[in-house]
């Protein structure tokens, strides 16, 4: 499907996501959310599609934000909805069975951050800029930030960020565990897709189980113990559960389906 906003492309199963309006520094406006929901939907769906990439167009930003051009004029009850439609889109992201992860090649504000931090795991390039600077424009992060920046980094330090809006360069973000890697911008994709090829080679299944068991941890009122043994056991049941232990015990490589 052609996308306005957003550019594809399925790089052997690989589908990369370029959010791709480089002259507002790749800011999210509705149509562009509208097209990431979509691109999210299709790829569930899509069995040539495995794994997946966010980042941004250009060299200057991943994402810097929701478009501020689109705020004016709002009151309690839009504010609330937009907030609501933007958390549910990335809500579908963290939720993805498939791996989805961002590759984080310079500005990650407000929205960028919270679209990066939706994602599975992170990447970034050495010159990417992470930062909650939406306390500047009298507003708070509405698409998931106060939540997930304390299970990225903890409650002290997203305090720090969230009150005063600073920004932080990619190496206080690694050392923060707000990503996994940093890298050269060149290397930015290339690493990436590697890890990603790591992760395709195992069983698909057990991957989208992994995601669920994890984010099972940070839903309140959960038990993550006993939502994990359900899921091993349901392992137990796939082809790809047979297709491991043989393959481990016949001295072979594994070649699951994903069934
Ligand atoms: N929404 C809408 N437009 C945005 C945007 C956003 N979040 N971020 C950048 N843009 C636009 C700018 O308005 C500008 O458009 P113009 O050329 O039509 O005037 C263009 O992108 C380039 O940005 P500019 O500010 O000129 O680049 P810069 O290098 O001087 O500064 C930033 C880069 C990221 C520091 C700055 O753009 C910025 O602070 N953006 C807003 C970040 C923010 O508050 N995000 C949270 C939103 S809730």
């Amino acid at each position: 499907m052609a996308y306005q906003n957003i550019l594809t492309e399925n790089r052997e199963g690989i589908l990369i996501i370029t959010i791709n309006r480089p002259d507002k520094l790749n800011a999210l406006n509705g149509q562009t959310l509208t097209e990431l929901q979509d691109v999210m939907h299709d790829l569930v769906k899509n069995d040539s599609v495995k794994a997946a990439i966010i980042t941004g167009s250009g060299n200057k930003a991943f994402v810097a934000g929701a478009d501020i051009s689109g705020f004016q004029g709002m009151n309690k009850t839009s504010g609330s909805k937009l907030a609501e439609v933007g958390q549910n889109i990335f809500f579908q992201i963290e939720n993805c069975p498939k791996p989805v992860v961002a590759a984080v090649n310079g500005f990650a504000l407000g929205g960028g951050c919270e679209l990066a931090m939706a994602c599975h795991f992170r990447l970034a390039s050495e010159n990417a800029k992470f930062g909650q600077p939406e306390v500047n424009l009298g507003l708070i992060p509405g698409y998931g930030g106060t939540q997930r920046l304390i299970q990225l980094i903890g409650k002290g330090k997203a305090m720090e960020l969230l009150m005063t809006a600073d920004m932080i360069a990619a190496p206080e973000a690694l050392q923060l565990g707000l990503v996994n890697y940093v890298t050269t911008s060149d290397d930015l994709l290339p690493k990436t897709i590697e890890l990603l090829k790591k992760i395709m080679s195992k069983s698909p299944f057990a991957i989208s189980r992994v995601i669920d068991c994890v984010n099972k941890y940070f839903e309140p009122g959960n038990d993550g113990f006993r939502f994990e043994y359900d899921q091993f056991g349901a392992c137990c049941e796939t082809e790809d559960f047979k297709e491991g232990t043989s393959a481990f015990l016949e001295k072979r490589k594994a070649n699951f389906t994903g069934r």
